[in-house]
């Protein structure tokens, strides 16, 4: 069983099983991984906690999609990094550039990703899942802020109106909101207005999924719920006042957990790559009858909803 990856006129097939009723997407992003001769490796070890998270996750996770800012600088030797740890991934890995990424490179080392190949653009879509999926680049090379350009304006409308029946994701680098923190939003993504009237004008589109800012945010955009999944490296102050300029703090590396059903829709996850320190595993005497006390609850939740 496998499922299809379109670019342009081209289909991949993929390893990967069809999920028929429900999966699981861990959306990882803004990895920023390093050379291994760098002082400080930090986002690389985390990266590979992550991965095995994700490789015993319980139920067993479908699909990674790394959402851009794959490497710090782009260079070749980070991409080999990120292909080593990549390799230890059970679930197949679907990757797009962010702005600290550089297709060339990308491409030279992750040469087995076909999709990827011959193309001005990393745009692409996976089809037979039973939710359309649809991966967006908004990488400007060697500039911080993203962009829809025409013809990717021109291709994501396409492919919109070709799937106008199917619940849709989109998946992309740069968020097309602001978000509160004023220096991130000055490196924003243009051309957003027009993608705002496209996007409302559908009403099959589940989610818009991004990265960019280092942190977990929720909004309702264009009609639709729109995401940022935090880093799985390092995340950016929560500071709308604008006094703590490119702070970077000290909470904990993360990745966004997607649970699709066909009866519940989509439902999107935050899940922390450790523990907390004051974690404490708690032990409750006589369980049993808590769980009938819950399994009554629920049957009789379920009989009213009926
Ligand atoms: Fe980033």
């Amino acid at each position: 069983m496998f499922f299809s990856i379109n670019h342009y006129n081209q289909i991949f097939h993929k390893k990967v099983p069809i999920m028929k009723k429900e999966f699981f997407i861990a959306q990882i992003s803004d990895m920023h991984i390093v050379g291994n001769e760098s002082l400080n490796i930090l986002n690389n070890i985390q990266l590979e906690k992550t991965i095995k998270k994700i490789n015993k996750f319980k139920p067993k996770i479908d699909l990674i999609v790394a959402t851009g800012d794959l490497t710090d600088n782009g260079y070749t030797n980070e991409y080999k990094v990120l292909q080593k740890i990549f390799s230890k991934s059970v679930p197949d890995v679907l990757m797009i550039p962010g702005n600290h990424d550089k297709r060339k490179n990308l491409i030279k080392i992750f040469s087995n990703q076909e999709y990827l190949l011959n193309n001005k653009f990393f745009c692409y879509t996976v089809s037979n899942l039973p939710v359309f999926l649809i991966f967006l680049d908004t990488l400007v090379e060697g500039k911080p802020g993203g962009e829809i350009c025409k013809e990717r304006f021109l291709w994501l409308k396409e492919r919109l109106f070709q799937n106008k029946d199917k619940p849709t994701i989109i998946f992309l680098h740069h968020p097309p909101f602001n978000c509160g923190i004023w220096w991130m939003d000055a490196i924003g993504l243009k051309g957003r207005k027009e993608l705002k009237k496209l996007i409302e004008s559908y009403t099959n589109i589940e989610a818009i999924l991004a990265g960019h800012i280092h942190r977990s945010i929720q909004k309702k955009w264009a009609g639709t719920f729109a995401h940022i999944a935090p880093s799985t490296a390092h995340q950016i102050e929560l500071d709308i006042s604008g006094n703590k300029f490119l702070h970077i703090n000290d909470e904990p590396p993360a990745f966004s957990l997607h649970h699709w059903s066909a009866d519940n829709g989509l439902t999107s996850h935050i899940c922390y790559t450790e523990k907390s320190k004051s974690y404490v595993n708690s032990k409750i005497k006589d369980i049993n009858k808590y769980r009938e006390f819950f399994i009554k609850a629920k049957l009789e939740l379920d009989k009213f909803e009926k």
